[in-house]
Formats: C-alpha cells, sequence, structure tokens
C-alpha cells in the first residue's frame, strides 16, 4: 500500500477531499501522517479521521523545521503532498525526496505564483492584471517557490462581477478535484 504524508497550514479542504478519496478507494494509498507548521483545522480533520496528526510549530522550529519535519516522514513515503502548506522547506528536505514531493497553488501558474503569493492575495492578483480566466496548479516542489515543473492545471473562468473571495471559492472546488486526480495517477 502506498503512502502518503500530508503537509497542512490552514483549513484542510484539500486534506478532506484526499482522506475522503481514500476512504472510498479512489486514491490507493494510506495518509501515514499529517503534519502542520501551526495550530489549524487541518489536523482536527485528521484527528477526526484516526490519522496521526503532528504540529511542529514553525515559531518553535525558525531554524530547524525542515529537519523536524523530515523526521516523521515514514523511510518508505510514496509522496508528501503540500495541500496549504505555508512554510518553506530547505534545500536538503527537498533533495532527500525527489519528485516526490507536490503542491497545489490556486492559480494557472507560472502566473500569480512565487514568494508571498498565497490565500487571497492570489486571487486579487489575477483580478489586478485584468485576467479572464485563473485556476489550480499542482506541481513538483522545488528549490524555486511555485517554480517545480507542472504536472496538471485547471482553468477557472473569471466572471467580471468575481470578488478575490467568489474567485477563491470557485478555484478551491477545482483544486479539490485537480488534486485528488494526479495523486491517484501518480500512484497508480
Ligand atoms: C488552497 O487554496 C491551496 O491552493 C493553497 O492554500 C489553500 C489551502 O486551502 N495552497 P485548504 O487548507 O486546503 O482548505
Amino acid at each position: 500500500m502506498s503512502k502518503l504524508v500530508i503537509l497542512v497550514s490552514g483549513g484542510g479542504s484539500n486534506l478532506q477531499s484526499i482522506l475522503d478519496a481514500v476512504a472510498t478507494g479512489k486514491i490507493q494509498a494510506q495518509v501515514a501522517a499529517v503534519i502542520a507548521d501551526r495550530d489549524c483545522y487541518g489536523l482536527e480533520r485528521a484527528r477526526k479521521a484516526g490519522v496521526p496528526a503532528y504540529l511542529i510549530d514553525r515559531k518553535l522550529h525558525r531554524s530547524d523545521l525542515s529537519e523536524e519535519i523530515a523526521k516523521l516522514i515514514p523511510f518508505d513515503c510514496d509522496l508528501i503532498v503540500l495541500a496549504g502548506f505555508l512554510s518553506i522547506l530547505n534545500v536538503k528536505f527537498i533533495q532527500k525526496w525527489p519528485n516526490k514531493i507536490i503542491n497545489i497553488h490556486p492559480s494557472l501558474l507560472p502566473k500569480h505564483g512565487g514568494a508571498g503569493m498565497w490565500g487571497l492575495k492570489v486571487h486579487q492578483s489575477a483580478l489586478d492584471a485584468g485576467d479572464n480566466e485563473s485556476g489550480c496548479t499542482v506541481h513538483y516542489v522545488s528549490e524555486e517557490i511555485d517554480g517545480g515543473a507542472i504536472i496538471a492545471q485547471h482553468a477557472v473562468a473569471i466572471a467580471a462581477d468575481d470578488s478575490a473571495e467568489s474567485l477563491q471559492q470557485k478555484v478551491l472546488h477545482f483544486e479539490h478535484q485537480l488534486l485528488v486526480a494526479v495523486i491517484a495517477k501518480l500512484l497508480a
């Protein structure tokens, strides 16, 4: 059985989509651990699903956050998924798991990505640019923030009356589908 580890920092709706897909067999894997860099509802979702949940507080582990997280990842982990994870993993961590770390970003990268581009800021950036579409991207994690090889994307039309909030909700819906589909395919 393939092993997944999920890293979170927030509400965990992407995590929940993965947990649900594992429960229904859409993803043939077990979630070995959920790791958060701050106290967040994602940890509660893990606990409710009976998955080991760990908090490695980014404020307590400024310089060794990556090392502390690495200790919790099984040696035979098949895929590490950043599902709304906001801390930056160091090069040593990334190089330890080549092509085994993926991230979901709420824009059509390379547009509206990079340092500081998370949450509503991403969607406001798309609106401010006058784009007529946005969407979501699943990509491999590299040393360049949001710069790793793109695995899959899904485009979402931007309506004239969309706000950053309404666009975020539209995109999030498709994030859940895209992330589950990519994980299922990578582990098949
Ligand atoms: C999602 O929009 C994801 O694309 C971004 O952070 C958000 C996490 O949302 N990286 P959730 O915690 O999965 O609900």
